[in-house]
């Protein structure tokens, strides 16, 4: 939920309740894809009305649509949340997001060609899931945005983005809701998991909770470059519970944002396996992806890259996506403090949490 307001989160809760007496949460609300309100959300408070609309049709797809309606189907057609306007900050526009697709037909904006460059979609018994890296500046994340969570919860339970809602076909019977939800976006990566409703801990996969910890931690994958790909796999452990070496199974509590940034983690999440997978070249999977916008200064594929591998760039905000990857792929120590692989040479006050992946970027390029 992208805690930046941890401090005001009572009042938050507080103003909802004053909010009006019929407010539901959006998680708590069931959406019918064929038969959508013009707007899920139809509150307003402290963080005004809805910016965008859930009904997106083909009068609503171009590349300055405001659709708030996603879709997460398979490898090569899903969406993740982006800003509507260039060069943007996940945590100023995470309440504004809208979709942006892998292909038209949701009435939606389109990623451009080039966007995503390494993916793994997942199907396991709780959840889809779809991973990977991203030059962000093409859904109009600034390029160096370190990023943070979006999610159908927030401090005032109106959503990431406000009345954002996720649908799938993955399921079978036709377009179902993925009540459950999260999308982490930054540093260059991206993770989309939708749990399914049927099955017992939905909230549990999608938590909603860990939003300083990144994509690593809340949706461990292989993030690697070039790679496309289709695969079933194991539930990950929930984000947050982890095993030691002893076997004994604790609850990761994540530090208030006032007490400065993460710069030490008690384990190493444990990569799920994944099976069957089907190998994409990603001109394969995203052929109807326009051309890529002709890059802002400081802002193109490039920089990017060059961002995303440049930890002393980054600020410490506390919501970075995709902290905390381990260098090496092999075996996490799942207890004591990261090792230096993890965190780099240079981190400097940017800290743990925002340099780890950069370190396994610069390796990667
Ligand atoms: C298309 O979507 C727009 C925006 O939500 C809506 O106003 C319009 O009624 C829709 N058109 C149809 C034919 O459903
Ligand atoms: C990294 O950031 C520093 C400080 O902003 C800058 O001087 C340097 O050029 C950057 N390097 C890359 C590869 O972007």
């Amino acid at each position: 939920m992208f805690v930046k307001t941890v401090l005001t989160a009572a009042l938050l809760q507080t103003t909802s309740l004053v909010l009006a007496q019929d407010f539901v949460p959006l998680a708590s609300q069931s959406f019918t894809y064929t038969n959508l309100p013009y707007q899920a959300d139809a509150n307003d408070g402290e963080r005004g009305r809805q910016s965008g609309y859930n009904i997106c049709n083909s009068t609503t797809e171009n590349q300055h649509s405001l659709c708030q309606t996603a879709i997460i189907n398979s490898v090569d057609d899903f969406c993740l949340w982006g800003a509507p306007e260039p060069n943007s900050l996940i945590g100023d526009t995470e309440g504004e997001a809208v979709a942006w697709c892998t292909k038209p037909g949701h009435g939606t904006r389109v990623m451009p060609a080039g966007t995503i460059t390494g993916l793994t979609f997942v199907k396991t018994p709780d959840y889809i899931q779809v991973t990977g890296l991203i030059n962000q500046a093409n859904i109009n994340i600034a390029a160096d945005d370190s990023g943070g969570e979006m999610d159908p919860h927030g401090a005032d339970q109106r959503g990431n983005p406000l009345g954002g809602l996720l649908f799938t076909n993955a399921w079978g019977g036709g377009m179902v809701q993925a009540v459950e939800w999260h999308n982490f976006m930054g540093e260059g990566a991206f993770c989309l998991k939708a749990c399914d409703p049927s099955r017992p801990n939905a909230a549990h996969y999608c938590e909603h909770i860990f939003d300083r910890i990144g994509c690593w931690y809340n949706a461990p994958a292989s993030y690697a470059e070039g790679v496309f790909e289709s695969c079933q796999g194991e539930s990950q452990d929930f984000p947050g519970i982890y095993t030691g070496t002893d076997g004994v199974v604790s609850t990761y509590t994540q530090p208030p944002e006032h007490l400065g940034p993460i710069t030490t983690m008690p384990y190493l999440p444990k990569l799920p396996a994944t099976s069957q997978c089907s190998q994409y070249s990603s001109s394969e999977l995203f052929a109807g992806a326009p051309a890529a916008p002709t890059p802002v200064a400081g802002n193109s594929h490039g920089s990017t890259r060059a961002a995303a591998a440049n930890s002393s760039q980054r600020t410490a905000t506390g919501n970075a996506a995709a902290l905390n990857r381990p260098s090496s792929s092999s075996s996490a120590s799942p207890t004591g403090s990261p090792n230096a692989g993890m965190m780099g040479a240079s981190v400097g006050n940017a800290g743990f949490v925002v340099g780890a992946f950069g370190v396994l970027a610069a390796a990667l390029f």
